[in-house]
């Protein structure tokens, strides 16, 4: 449980506020380049961080993000020209390069000194890991981009996906550090292999190791032969996991909040050595793996709350735990309908909830720590964040130990 303050403290995150300066301390990913496929292509509206933002890809193909609303009188630039290497506001004709410098007045007299007075607030943009990244914080505290395992691979080795789920960031991420759910909530009967051993002990035991990305938690379950199963799951700051998967391919989310009661999840599934199959990729665009089914030209998933999610009771009599098709789907089910902030003041958190007590009790710290003038450290050490997970079958009963015999495949990749 938390009170209801840190509550608050932990999933409000505009302008202002605490948790919103920790994400702003952040490269955050928010984009597909999809969505800007070319130079002068029409800008597109988004929300960040509770911030009305549009972004543009300008003449000379660099990307701009934007404050919505025009500094003039305010009118939305979503609905600019975006022309000559510059976004123009069709109310009055202002217009604003990518670093937001007003660069044509056409309204005000030639001999005007007003406009270098006038500036649109804009965000840095960086483009990499096949996403577009913007950093909100203080220009003079630019942070590194995080050199997650993803990122580093080639297009061709990763399929990103991305959709809009109507709840605050830290619930999502909750789920996404919460292994015991794996064993019901994603249970398929007619699962064999690592998911059998999984679903045969469902009650892990959670240890967490705090680590400079953030922490390392590993569930472990009682295995064949008096051995472990062991599944070593990363959590990097702000808002970035791995899944542990008992085999190729390597997945991972990232939650990144729209405002305080909607969030954008990416899903990326991604391979060290062997190009994505187009199999996976047509999974993707079908809603099959990866991400749930979505309606054409948006990220808006068909299935929600208003259609319970299109739950099936004979399939859940007979296929699955749920009756729920796809595995995210059953993720947006649950924490959407805790409601678009859970309120944690009501939970009795187990055992099983190790993680998630350490995930809130982190980011609480980190957020209190940098409202008293403490500069995170993660930022600005890039490397910090190439880590990978573990899923292995191991006599060894201690996180640390077992964490230091396997750190080649794991953690030592810096
Ligand atoms: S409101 Fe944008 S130019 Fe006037
Ligand atoms: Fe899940």
């Amino acid at each position: 449980v938390l009170s209801q303050a840190d509550n608050e403290l932990l999933c409000r995150v505009g302008p202002e506020t605490p948790m919103g300066a920790l994400f702003r301390r952040f490269w955050l990913p928010a984009l597909m380049p999809s969505e800007l496929p070319e130079a002068d292509c029409p800008p597109v509206r988004m929300r960040l961080l509770g911030e009305d933002l549009v972004a543009f890809r300008d003449t000379t193909g660099a990307v701009g993000v934007v404050a919505e609303n025009c500094p003039h009188r305010g009118a939305s630039l979503f609905f600019g020209r975006n022309e000559e290497v510059g976004l123009r506001c069709v109310y009055h004709g202002w217009k604003f390069d990518t670093s937001g410098t007003c660069v044509d007045m056409p309204n005000e007299p030639p001999e005007s000194n007003f406009k270098p007075k006038v500036r649109v607030t804009a965000y840095r943009t960086a483009e990499w890991g096949g996403l577009i990244w913007v950093y909100m914080g203080p220009g003079e505290l630019e942070p590194e981009l995080p050199r997650l395992d993803w990122c580093l691979v080639s297009d061709t080795h990763r399929q990103l996906g991305k959709w809009i789920s109507h709840s605050n960031f830290a619930q999502g991420l909750e789920g996404n550090i919460d292994s015991s759910h794996v064993s019901f909530l994603h249970r398929d009967f007619g699962d064999g292999g690592a998911r059998g051993l999984m679903n045969q002990d469902g009650a892990p035991q959670l240890t967490v190791k705090e680590t400079d990305f953030g922490f390392v938690y590993g569930a472990r379950r009682n295995g064949p032969d008096g051995q472990f199963y062991w599944r070593l799951t990363p959590f990097m700051l702000p808002s970035f996991t791995l899944v542990p998967n008992p085999s190729w391919p390597r997945t991972g989310h990232c939650v990144i909040p729209v405002d305080d009661e909607h969030s954008i999840w990416f899903s990326v599934t991604y391979s060290l050595d062997e190009p994505i199959p187009q199999s996976i990729r047509d999974d993707y665009a079908a809603g099959l793996r990866g991400q749930p089914r979505l309606k054409p030209g948006t990220f808006e998933p068909i299935a929600t709350a208003a259609n319970d999610y299109l739950i099936d009771r004979q399939i859940q009599k007979d296929k699955n735990f749920t009756g729920i098709i796809n595995v995210r789907e059953q993720d947006m089910a649950i924490v959407e309908t805790m409601g678009p902030i859970l309120n944690r003041t009501i939970e009795h958190v187990g055992t099983a909830d190790l993680a998630i007590i350490a995930y809130r009790r982190l980011l609480l710290r980190l957020a209190r720590s940098l409202q008293d003038g403490r500069e995170l450290y993660a930022p600005y050490h890039g490397d910090i964040f190439r880590v990978r997970t573990l899923d292995v079958v191991d006599a060894e009963p201690q996180l640390g130990t077992l964490m230091e015999a396997h750190k080649d495949k794991f953690l030592s990749l810096v």
